[in-house]
């Protein structure tokens, strides 16, 4: 089993996948990682619309995106929702704490995969068309989309990623 360090630090977003399917056990193991992510009051605001074994809906939902050319490659593509009726008003910076629960979700997502050797890619750039994603998915308006979450095998070798020194993220340690 790979470390976690070592997952964090190997993972790349990935562009460019490989024909291979992705096994449904795969998907359950990273949508069980998913959600034993930690969320304020254990509230788990998110739900997930998988599309596999469907390569129309993927081109589809694919097609809600500029980056439809690799996407409509992968293998299986996950869509995160934030579950709205799960937003307490009385709680405190309720929705914000949502948001980072399913930004933990996600990251957890993307950690497994990267254990299983799947590659996978965070697509922020489809929330956009969030109201196309939830009518092709058949989702209720009380779900926001969170992230479209594109898993397969990767067809790129060695991508490589740049971060600033950690040094420069601190901004005090006293
Ligand atoms: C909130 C969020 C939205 C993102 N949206 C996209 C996207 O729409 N398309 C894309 O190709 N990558 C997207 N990414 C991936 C980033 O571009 C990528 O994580 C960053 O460039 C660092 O590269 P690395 O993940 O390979 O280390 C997104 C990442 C995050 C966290």
């Amino acid at each position: 089993m790979k470390s976690v360090m070592s997952c964090i630090l190997n993972r790349r977003s990935v562009r460019a996948y490989m024909p291979q399917d992705v096994s449904r056990d795969n998907i359950i193991q990273l949508l069980t990682a998913a959600s034993w992510a930690p969320s304020g009051n254990n509230l788990q605001p998110w739900r997930f619309s998988v599309v596999m074994n469907n390569k129309d809906l993927i081109k589809m939902l694919s097609s809600l995106t500029i980056f439809h050319k690799w996407a409509q490659n992968s293998s299986c593509l996950i869509a995160v929702f934030l579950d709205t009726k799960v937003v307490d008003s009385k709680i405190e910076n309720a929705y914000l704490k949502h948001t980072q629960s399913i930004g933990a979700a996600i990251q957890n997502i993307l950690l497994a995969a990267n254990e299983l050797g799947l590659a996978t890619c965070w697509i922020g750039e489809i929330l956009k068309n969030e109201d196309q994603v939830r009518e092709l998915l058949g989702v209720s308006d009380d779900l926001q989309l969170m992230a479209v979450i594109s898993v397969g095998y990767s067809n790129n070798v060695s991508l490589k990623s740049k971060r600033r020194d950690v040094s420069e993220n601190i901004i005090s340690w006293l």
